[in-house]
């Protein structure tokens, strides 16, 4: 299941790889993630890649490239090429301004190599700049045929709105606004998303299984979330009741058509708002890497997603 990237030509599969889990438990990556070997991220990334997705999301402060380095060695020793896989990676704007875009540039090529950089991203607004000079910055990539698309994140709409039409000035699309999106936390819903469908920019959901919430499995046994990082588990424990009805709704859904709660989960959100939203949910285990990939081949119909709809509208 393929969709364009934005008003690209690129085509993506409408579920990618989230890179995040892979920053080896560094600095503040260990209040969210345990480490994972090199053999197991191999494994993750061959079960996805098997699995029909085409795309991985990995950025500079993931362990301060660490997560850039692992995506890479692993995509080698699998000898997988380009186009086979694509590599989004995202600058990092903490204090910083946009002229470190170009700047920072080679190292992303250096951790990310032989591997070209489809869509180079800003994490997130808070660099010193303004958006259209960060585009300014990212538009001297592209016309350089350094990158091949040029995305944001964490933009709110007047944000990204900005950037869009900056790039647009310039003569290239923004293709893409990746925020925090699942089932269980709709905040982005309805002005960001609908505004992103009207400029044809690509939504990617983040956190699209709410960290694992939206899979069911806590519900399933809640004592299990002691034993998850610190953060992680402060902000699911929040979500925890709340999410009861919803979950039993989902798991029932997915018995239905032979799936699990984590796969309604994904394939609600790269459903209901057409062909807009595309998800990157994390692994750290190749079992969960397979599933997710495999929500993808199946299709909830109108009455479930309007049914889930209704159900979650508490998180929007
Ligand atoms: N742009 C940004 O600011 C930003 C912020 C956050 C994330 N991201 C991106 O989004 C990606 C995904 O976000 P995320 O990791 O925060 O959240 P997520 O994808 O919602 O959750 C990932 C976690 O959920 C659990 N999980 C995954 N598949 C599962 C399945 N099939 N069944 C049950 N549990 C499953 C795993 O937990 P266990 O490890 O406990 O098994 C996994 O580590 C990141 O890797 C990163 O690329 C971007």
């Amino acid at each position: 299941m393929n969709r364009k990237l934005g008003n690209s030509d690129i085509e993506i599969s409408a579920i990618g790889l989230g890179a995040w889990q892979f920053s080896e438990a560094t600095s503040f990556h260990k209040f969210f993630w345990n480490g994972i070997d090199p053999e197991t991220t191999e494994k993750i990334i061959d079960v996805s890649l098997k699995g029909g997705i085409n795309w991985i999301d990995t950025a500079e402060i993931y362990g301060n490239g660490r997560s850039e380095r692992g995506v890479s060695r692993a995509l080698q020793s699998l000898k997988i090429d380009y186009p086979a896989v694509r590599i989004a990676t995202k600058w990092n704007p903490l204090f910083r301004r946009a002229k470190s875009i170009v700047k920072t540039f080679p190292k992303r090529v250096e951790n990310l190599s032989p591997y070209p950089i489809t869509l180079h991203q800003v994490h997130n607004p808070a660099s010193f700049s303004k958006p259209e000079t960060e585009m300014e910055e990212m538009f001297k990539l592209l016309d350089d045929k350094k990158i091949e698309a040029v995305g944001v994140s964490n933009f709110n709409t007047k944000q990204m709105v900005r950037a869009f039409e900056r790039l647009e000035e310039l003569g290239y699309p923004m293709v893409s606004n990746q925020v925090k999106y699942s089932i269980l936390d709709r905040r982005v819903d309805k002005e960001l998303v609908d505004r992103a469908k009207e400029l044809g920019v690509t939504i990617i959901a983040y956190s699209p299984l709410e960290q694992g919430l939206a899979s069911g499995r806590f519900h399933e046994n809640p004592s299990s979330l002691d034993s998850i990082p610190f953060i992680r588990k402060r902000v699911l424990k929040r979500k925890f009741e709340k999410s009861t009805e919803l979950i039993n709704e989902m798991s029932s859904i997915a018995n239905n058509h032979g799936v699990t709660t984590s796969q309604v989960a994904l394939n609600w959100l790269i459903n209901y708002n057409g062909d807009t939203v595309v998800v990157i949910p994390g692994a750290t285990k190749p079992t969960h890497a397979q599933l997710n990939a495999g929500a993808m081949n199946f299709k909830l119909s109108k009455e479930e997603l309007s049914l889930l709809d209704d159900l979650s509208r508490q998180f929007i």
